[in-house]
């Protein structure tokens, strides 16, 4: 059984793309089949897992807007198991084009997953920092999200707004919709804020967050620049340790 998961919080810069691309490449180190969804203008997943951007002949603004398959857009990475549909700065446009699209609009990313669903065990999706349409066909075609959050004052600002928009995707688009996960994410346990904003959002989501709890650590700021992951840049870091720790969590709560 494929598992698609959603990495999502409209709150910029609270570490989706850093989950998504050391998440999806821990699983596919522990020889698990995954494939990295970029569905962000910003393009940081593609380029965080060293492709080059401006070499893309198609990308997913292509299976969102021309009905290209998946299977023509796929490509390998480094990293052997894992795979990606990468995004480039085309798909800025998307939300105004499909905004003229009258059925379907928040379908199109499911329907392009289709025919190659089952070639993964797990299908990580890097949402961009907003709730529109993009975002949508990312929960449509989710069975559940994964929702970073950053320990730092007003982290619980917004949440309400994102658990609002799963409700409603889960009452028109997709019932199955879960959450899969709160990822405690930046944490300084030097500083009191930090470890505050944990226990708040561990006394909200209660068992839903993970034991595992990424640390601020420069070595996960600086592996993108490189075009790697977390592994192959300093597989000895903290960073590289706790996003371990999430992958093995990850898989053990899906049995
Ligand atoms: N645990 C961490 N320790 C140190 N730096 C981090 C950590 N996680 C992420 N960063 C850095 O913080 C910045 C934001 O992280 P990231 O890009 O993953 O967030 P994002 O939620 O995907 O942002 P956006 O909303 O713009 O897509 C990046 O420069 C990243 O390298
Ligand atoms: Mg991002």
């Amino acid at each position: 059984m494929t598992k698609i998961i959603a990495i999502t919080n409209q709150k910029g810069g609270v570490g989706k793309t850093t989950t998504s691309v050391n998440l999806s490449s821990a699983l596919a180190y522990m020889g698990h089949k995954v494939l990295l969804v970029d569905i962000d203008p910003q393009a940081n997943a593609t380029q965080g897992l060293g492709v080059d951007r401006t070499t893309l002949e198609t990308t997913i603004y292509d299976a969102l807007t021309r009905n290209i398959p998946f299977s023509e857009i796929i490509i390998d990475t480094n990293v052997p198991g894992l795979s990606i549909v990468p995004a480039n700065i085309d798909l800025a446009g998307v939300e105004i084009e499909l905004s003229q699209v009258k059925t379907g609009r928040e379908q199109r990313l499911k329907k392009a997953m289709e025919g190659i669903k089952d070639r993964f065990d797990y299908i990580l999706i890097d949402c961009p920092p907003a709730l529109g349409l993009l975002n949508t066909n990312a929960l449509t075609a989710s069975d559940s999200v994964l929702i970073p959050v950053q320990c730092e004052y007003y982290a619980l600002e917004g949440l309400t707004q994102l658990l609002n928009t799963i409700l409603l995707t889960q009452s028109v688009f997709n019932e199955k919709l879960t959450i899969e996960g709160v990822l405690l994410t930046m944490l300084d346990s030097r500083t009191n804020l930090g470890v505050e904003v944990s226990q708040e959002v561990r006394k909200y989501f209660k068992e839903k967050v993970y034991d595992a709890v990424i640390p601020r650590n420069i070595k996960l700021s600086e592996a993108p620049s490189e075009g790697l992951n977390i592994f192959d840049y300093d597989a000895q870091s903290e960073g590289a340790k706790s996003y371990a720790r999430l992958a093995k969590e990850v898989v053990k709560r899906n049995g």
